[in-house]
């Protein structure tokens, strides 16, 4: 793919858009053009050049995708209690199968705010009335960026607004006016890069948060994404995905609904 063409296509969208790709690193916009490329099909970026004139749809999904990795703990706050709820359930009904651990997957995980407050949330379960039970949780981005901010665990406090003052003295720490996660409950978490669309995905678990990401995918992508996460979980694990993203594809009639709005579900056994 030519250097030309990729600045042609900047030249393209600041024009078209007066939004300035300046702003950003190239190859971090190169990795952003490749998401919408790879989710319609286009091989060049002359080819997805003429898409952004033929389709309206992609100039509004581009731009969400240039400017997001947009994410905050406890973003929804009310599927966070819903979590915490099917959690608690899915912890106590593995203990009395003698099971010792449980495994969540992150998918699409930002920065891992998401990832943290699932953590946080297990380690309240925990703490309160569970010996011996661990909870993994493995956290996948394509974005290495994302991966390695993860990883550090050091936020602004701007993606901390959800986060309670009691969860705030136990869970962190003050790092030169941001914050970072304490220690036990990053060790929690696997942080790795993971392409949803073109990479295997990971296996056995018994939740998945896949939240905010597909929006970005076209239809057929969704639907091979859901069913990919319904192979990818256990008997009675759940999947929990986004507030405005729809299951849609065969997914749709394996899944049952456990809360609707809060778009929860769980993969029935056998
Ligand atoms: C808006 S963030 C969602 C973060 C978090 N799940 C939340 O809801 O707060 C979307 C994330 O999906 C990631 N993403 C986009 N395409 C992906 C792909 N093909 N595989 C894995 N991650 C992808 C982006 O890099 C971005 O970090």
């Amino acid at each position: 793919m030519g250097i030309d063409e990729f600045e042609e296509l900047k030249k393209k969208i600041s024009k078209d858009k007066n939004f300035s790709c300046s702003q950003y690193k190239d190859p971090y916009l190169k990795r952003r053009f490749a998401i919408r490329m790879r989710a319609t099909g286009t091989k060049s970026y002359r080819e997805y050049m003429s898409l952004l004139n033929t389709d309206k749809e992609e100039y509004p999904i581009l731009l969400n995708v240039l400017t997001v990795n947009v994410t905050e703990f406890f973003r929804d706050a009310p599927v966070f209690e819903e979590v915490k709820r099917v959690m608690g359930a899915m912890i106590k009904g593995k203990q009395e199968g003698k099971k010792t651990f449980a495994r969540i997957w992150s998918a699409g995980c930002s920065n891992g705010s998401e990832a943290h407050t699932v953590a946080i949330l297990a380690d309240q379960i925990l703490s309160s009335h569970v010996d011996d039970f661990k909870v993994n949780i493995y956290a996948t981005d394509i974005d290495p960026d994302s991966i390695k901010a993860g990883r550090e665990g050091v936020y602004k406090p701007d993606l901390l607004k959800g986060v309670n003052a009691s969860y705030m003295k136990k869970y962190f720490t003050e790092v030169d006016g941001n914050y970072q996660v304490v220690e036990p409950i990053r060790k929690m978490i696997t942080f790795k890069r993971n392409d949803l669309i073109n990479e295997q995905p990971l296996r056995t678990m018994d939740m998945i948060l896949c939240r905010n990401v597909v929006i970005y995918f076209s239809r057929e992508l969704q639907e091979k994404l859901f069913m990919n996460f319904y192979n990818a979980l256990n008997d009675g694990g759940y999947f929990i995905m986004g507030k405005t993203e729809t299951l849609v594809g065969p997914a749709k009639d394996k899944f049952v609904p456990i809360n609707n709005k809060e778009r929860i579900y769980q993969k029935q056994a056998g």
